[in-house]
């Protein structure tokens, strides 16, 4: 009877320590979100410096925070997060190089668990460091991290959220375990951005569009026939656009001749183009110091670009999506019933430009009805 009533007196205490440890408003928000399963509007964050604070908490389900690791989500965050309903969870990104050593990967684990559970988050997002080179030598290692993140995870509170980053198509990388990863998360999150610039004619790099919607189609359709359909996707769409330098050409030409990388061809993204936030291409486009053509529509794509000469007289290109593109995808999404719909990343809006910026969450928020 003693030990009982010792045993109560020690919980009380506990739970009191534990509840002035909470600097949230009410107790209740330092505790993971209890919400069961729902429709998604994830929006992805990068940026520390405090643009949380101008997030739309309303529109959107869950914000995947990725950090440096030597800067601490602010207790704030987690506080307006789930005073608004949003869950809060690590994007985390896992070196593809360190994949086939055990000890990191165990570490890895048991890091993420351990700071879920002291900063009050609600799960974790993973993504490679470079997800379309994963290796078939290390395809069961990047499998594993998710499968014993689930079976810790899911027991301790099951409205947890364990997912993955993935490709937007499976076969960018037919290295990775699909099936095997959709038994261990609650939904995939697939890239739908840095996709369609490749593209070559007679031997020619062209700029080309961020984020086609005939090739996102065409990859969950893929996904599909691999037995993964759409209600276990959430489709990724960029907050960003990509800038190229064209070699040749005018304001009025649709057509902008890129420089080949290294290796004599388009395949690499990022050495043939530099990607650039909504909120600085809004910034080009109102800038009266630069000449640029208008806003084009690419009907193939279903995106918009414009060409623009720099401060230095060059040309160039810009690839990108806007409240009007964002709008047939959030319909195309709905279309391939899929689970949600995310932001590649909030930070890219200028939050000194509300109208702007929240324009994009009204877009992807039509989701919803
Ligand atoms: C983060 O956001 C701040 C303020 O909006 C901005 O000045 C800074 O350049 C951003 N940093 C990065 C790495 O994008
Ligand atoms: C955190 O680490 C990054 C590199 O990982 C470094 O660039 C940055 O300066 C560090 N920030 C602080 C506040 O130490
Ligand atoms: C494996 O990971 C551990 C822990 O992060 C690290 O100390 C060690 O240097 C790594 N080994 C190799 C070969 O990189
Ligand atoms: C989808 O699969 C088909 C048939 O295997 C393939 O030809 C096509 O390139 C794939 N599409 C994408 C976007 O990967
Ligand atoms: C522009 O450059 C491309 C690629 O170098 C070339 O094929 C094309 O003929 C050029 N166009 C003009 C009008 O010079
Ligand atoms: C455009 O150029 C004028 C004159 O050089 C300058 O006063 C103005 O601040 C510039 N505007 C922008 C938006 O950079």
């Amino acid at each position: 009877m003693k030990q009982i009533i010792l045993f109560i007196l020690f919980i009380i205490f506990f739970n009191i320590v534990k509840s002035n440890q909470c600097n949230c408003i009410l107790n209740e928000y330092c505790k993971p979100l209890g919400v069961g399963e729902r429709t998604e509007f994830i929006g992805f964050s990068d940026n520390s410096t405090g643009n949380y604070l101008n997030y739309d908490y309303y529109s959107i389900t869950t914000i995947g925070v990725y950090y440096d690791a030597n800067i601490s989500i602010p207790k704030e965050f987690v506080c307006i997060s789930h005073a608004n309903g949003v869950r809060l969870v690590w994007w985390a990104k896992i070196p593809n190089q360190q994949l086939s050593n055990e000890t990191f990967r165990n570490q890895f684990i048991d890091k993420i668990i351990e700071s879920i559970q002291k900063e009050n988050m609600d799960g974790v997002i993973y993504e490679l460091d470079d997800p379309n080179s994963l290796t078939s030598e290390n395809s069961d290692f990047f499998t594993e991290i998710i499968e014993k993140t689930f079976k810790i995870l899911k027991p301790i509170n099951w409205n947890y959220q364990i997912s993955s980053k993935l490709p937007f198509s499976p076969n960018i990388d037919l290295n990775y375990n699909y099936l095997g990863i959709s038994y261990f998360v609650d939904y995939l999150v697939v890239m739908d951005y840095n996709i369609g610039s490749r593209v070559t004619r007679d031997g020619n790099c062209l700029a080309g569009s961020n984020s086609p919607n005939p090739m996102i189609e065409q990859g969950i359709k893929n996904f599909t026939s691999m037995g993964i359909p759409g209600e276990r996707m959430v489709l990724t769409y960029p907050w960003f656009g990509l800038d190229f330098i064209c070699v040749n050409g005018s304001l009025s030409s649709e057509d902008c001749f890129v420089e080949k990388d290294e290796d004599d061809n388009c395949n690499d993204i990022k050495t043939i183009a530099n990607q650039i936030s909504y909120g600085e291409i809004i910034k080009i486009l109102n800038d009266n110091n630069i000449t640029n053509g208008g806003i084009n529509w690419n009907s193939n794509s279903k995106s918009v670009f414009f060409n623009y000469y720099d401060y230095q007289g060059i040309l160039h290109q810009i690839h990108f999506d806007n409240p009007k593109s964002l709008f047939i995808k959030v319909f195309l999404t709905k279309r391939l019933r899929a689970k949600g719909i995310a932001a590649q990343t909030m930070d890219n809006l200028d939050f000194t430009d509300l109208v702007n910026s929240y324009n994009m969450y009204d877009t992807m928020a039509y989701f919803f009805m």
